[in-house]
């Protein structure tokens, strides 16, 4: 009998990389797991951390690495960059971790490694753009965290309006991450009804819509100005993507995806649901949008092919 073993390698051990390693050693995914980071101490600290959890979880050969160990993983994750200050937009990355990409897709490639490749780091949709570009790995087997944690945002708040499990609420931010992100209310669903005659019902008006829709777009910087970073719910929907990769499970989840004419583009990365499973992402979903929302896709991805051209020039 051939026991099937499966290896993640993660690049980038900051706060987001070792919340990701943490919520992973709870999972009982993945029994090898590499750390690669340009400070190798902290790296080797987590490891050691880290294994010590697997005597209350599972067994997990856990340690750290570098670009070699990459070879043969089936799944790598790439968190490595500047985060944001306070004050700083995710678009405002851009020079500084496009530069950073480059320095680690080269090793990366340079390894062999033939699995699937999910980039964190921001302005990630332009960096999982940038990461598909340096690399030639076919669109399907590079994505992007995209708007899953704006995704999961938007639930946790109108499961709070609605008094439900957020996990009953099938919503969307769609887009960017970042500042021209906007929520596809038109196609939300709360039970199988529509979310709009649903929030109707609950006394909510358009006005509250657009004023949860804002909050979500900025709860980042929220909790940026008050811990300095944002780390455990991005963590947590990286974790749920290497799940549904190492899985195999066909699952839709939002995700940034590489566009082939769905909501009129193409040559982009951008936030939208598509189904993931072991080949990355086996199809994108378009979700149908009312005019106002289709112009609101246009201008995001616009803005994010604005920021890409005069980034990479
Ligand atoms: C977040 O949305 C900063 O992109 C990070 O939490």
């Amino acid at each position: 009998m051939t026991l099937e073993r499966q290896k993640v390698a993660l690049i980038g051990d900051g706060a987001v990389g070792s919340s990701y390693a943490y919520a992973m050693m709870h999972q009982g995914l993945a029994e090898e797991f590499v750390i690669v980071d340009v400070i190798k101490k902290r790296t080797e600290g987590d490891a050691l951390d880290l294994e010590d959890a697997q005597v209350f979880t599972s067994p997990k050969h856990i340690y750290s690495g570098d670009y070699s160990d990459c070879a043969d993983a089936d799944l790598a994750i790439i968190t490595a960059g500047a985060p944001q200050k306070p004050g700083e937009t995710r678009l405002d990355l851009v020079n500084k971790n496009l530069k950073i990409m480059q320095s680690i897709i080269k090793p990366l490639v340079g390894s062999g490694f033939k699995g699937v490749l999910v980039v964190a780091a921001n302005p990630v949709d332009i960096l999982t753009y940038a990461a598909q570009k340096f690399s030639g790995f076919p669109k399907n087997r590079v994505f992007g965290s995209g708007t899953s944690l704006d995704s999961a945002r938007l639930r946790v708040a109108l499961g709070k309006k609605l008094d439900l499990n957020p996990q009953s609420v099938d919503a969307y931010i769609l887009g960017e991450h970042g500042d021209s992100e906007f929520a596809a209310y038109s196609a939300a669903r709360i039970g199988g009804q529509p979310f709009l005659d649903v929030a109707k019902k609950a006394g909510l008006s358009s006005d509250d819509l657009a004023t949860i829709e804002d909050q979500t777009r900025h709860k980042a910087y929220e909790i940026i100005n008050r811990k300095g970073a944002t780390f455990y719910g991005v963590a947590t929907c990286l974790m749920r993507i290497s799940r549904a990769v190492l899985r195999d499970e066909n699952t839709i989840l939002p995700v940034g995806a590489p566009l082939d004419g769905e909501y009129g583009l193409t040559d982009i990365y951008i936030g939208t649901p598509a189904v993931i499973n072991a080949n990355g992402i086996a199809k994108v979903i378009e979700v149908p949008l009312n005019d106002d929302e289709k112009a609101k896709m246009t201008a995001s991805a616009e803005t994010l092919q604005k920021t890409t051209a005069n980034g990479m020039a």
